[in-house]
């Protein structure tokens, strides 16, 4: 069965909720698609208005972010419980960013991970290498180190619900899109890495996304390799090119 493509905007720390009920005013009618998926990723004070202004379209909202405990004295964290009751679908975890500026290990997002399934929430996983990491030759040791530590004892099942996004960090908010083919190679050898870990059934079955730089001119080439099944969209997914590139 052919994957469904999936788009995704990661608005970042952008948009105040008065911004954000504007933009997705903007971005409806222009991100309407009937065969691929589309996500708006938003800030946690952003949640509540948007679900409101995206009711009756074709836009799932996502967080960017979400701590793995139920509940309790973890000041300034959000659980999957707050996210689920405000009618978030997907969650960001991982996002090189996190890693990066607040030291996310995939030891937490393991935990993460596993929370987000247990509640019922879809997780956006991301991972990448440096461009140290690429120039050294090892892009592939890292991600598949990345993988096999954020999926510890996750299922196949769940694994196959999931969406994996490649974000080499030297793509992220640069403007320097990895090729077409550098792009496709990594996330095919995801797809092997999920038959290796799992079984080739899953790993037809999971959504792996590329990000880093997507704009309207580079969607149409990335989303069209077989590997694939979309992008996870930074920068332009706050202006009306996002509608082009959900339309790629
Ligand atoms: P960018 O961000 O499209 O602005 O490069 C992508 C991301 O960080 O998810």
């Amino acid at each position: 069965m052919a994957r469904r493509k999936i788009v995704a905007g990661n608005w970042k720390m952008n948009m105040t909720p008065s911004e954000a009920v504007k933009l997705v005013e903007e971005l409806k009618p222009l991100v309407a698609s009937e065969t691929v998926d589309v996500v708006f990723c938003v800030p946690a004070i952003d949640i509540v208005p948007v679900v409101e202004a995206v009711k009756g379209t074709n836009i799932a909202v996502g967080a960017e972010n979400m701590y793995f405990e139920d509940k309790g004295a973890f000041t300034g964290e959000i659980s999957a419980d707050m996210l689920l009751d405000a009618g978030v679908k997907y969650v960001i975890l991982g996002h090189s960013e996190r890693r990066d500026y607040f030291k996310e290990d995939d030891v937490l997002l393991n935990k993460k991970v596993k929370k987000a399934f247990e509640k019922g929430l879809t997780p956006i996983l991301c991972c990448g290498e440096s461009l140290e990491q690429r120039e050294m030759g090892v892009t592939m040791d890292w991600i598949r180190l990345q993988i096999k530590s954020d999926l510890v004892d996750v299922t196949a099942e769940q694994v196959a619900s999931m969406v994996i996004a490649y974000e080499p960090i030297w793509a992220i908010g640069t403007g320097k899109t990895a090729t077409t083919e550098q792009a496709q190679e990594v996330c095919k050898g995801i797809r092997e890495l999920i038959a290796e870990m799992y079984d080739e059934a899953t790993a037809e079955a999971v959504r792996i996304q590329y990000g880093g730089s997507v704009n309207a001119a580079t969607a149409a080439d990335l989303f069209s390799q077989p590997d694939i099944d979309g992008g996870l969209v930074g920068g332009a997914a706050l202006k009306p090119d996002f509608g082009k590139i959900v339309n790629y």
